[in-house]
């Protein structure tokens, strides 16, 4: 990743302030080649690269990356290896460039089916970047909403238990402070490339209110002209959460 340069106001209309990405359509990058899948992983991770520079320059301060669900753990033996190298190289190599920076980093999903190695990395990725605040970037790796929300029942349930909450003081922001996104603000925007229309399981309470674009563009193609096209597209849109026209 080369140096960013510090980034000036950009003009026009508000940019969404939190974008989160599922990345999809690597395989079949790779399959329309004739390559490996693993060949569109790389590939997808120059995107990743391409799309952090591009995000902060369009004045994004936000970006979630989706880079492994709970649900890819099914994947081929092979595959889930190559993603796994694929992570640890990008840990290893591109932190301390990110840290120039001034990117703050932050790693969301279950640790606990990670490499010792894998989560060493990350813990001294997010310790080395917590003070960063130029911009987030954030990864969810293992991540899946629902075995999120479960593990955020179970700690309210305990907390009550415990008699440190109240069964009626239990409320939105309750569940919103034990999330792994607590401190981060909501995605204004849900992109995912490849043509597919589904969440799949990412974010699904943080996205409550979030536009959803969906994208032709295979994750290895994706490049900066994308992210103004789609973030052109969140400005056409109507975010009355809830409300009316006349009512807001
Ligand atoms: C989905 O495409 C993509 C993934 C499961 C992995 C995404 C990983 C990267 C882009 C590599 C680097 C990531 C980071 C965060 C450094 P797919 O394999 O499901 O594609 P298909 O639907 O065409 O088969």
């Amino acid at each position: 990743m080369t140096a960013l340069i510090p980034c000036p106001p950009v003009p026009g209309p508000p940019v969404p302030r939190h974008i989160a990405i599922i990345m999809d359509g690597n395989g079949r990058w790779a399959k329309t080649r004739g390559l490996p899948r693993t060949a569109g992983h790389r590939k997808g991770m120059e995107a990743v690269r391409r799309t952090i520079i591009a995000a902060r320059e369009l004045g994004v301060t936000a970006l979630t990356l989706y880079g492994f669900s709970s649900e890819n753990w099914r994947r081929p033996e092979s595959e889930v290896t190559s993603l796994m190298q694929l992570l640890r190289f990008y840990l290893r190599s591109e932190i301390s460039e990110l840290h120039k920076n001034g990117i703050c980093l932050r790693v969301i999903g279950d640790r606990a089916r990670l490499s010792e190695e894998i989560v060493t990395l990350i813990e001294r990725a997010e310790t080395l970047t917590r003070d960063n605040d130029a911009f987030t970037l954030i990864i969810a790796l293992s991540y899946g909403s629902r075995q999120e929300l479960t593990a955020v029942a179970c700690r309210i349930a305990e907390a009550v238990k415990a008699g440190l909450l109240e069964l009626g003081a239990i409320d939105e922001q309750c569940v919103t402070d034990r999330l792994f996104t607590a401190g981060i603000p909501d995605p204004d925007l849900v992109i995912r490339t490849s043509g597919e229309m589904r969440l799949s399981n990412f974010l699904l309470w943080q996205s409550a209110y979030a536009e959803l674009i969906f994208l032709d563009t295979l994750w290895p193609d994706f490049t900066k002209r994308d992210l103004e096209n789609a973030i052109e597209e969140f400005h056409r849109r109507d975010r009355r959460y809830g409300a009316t026209v006349e009512s807001r």
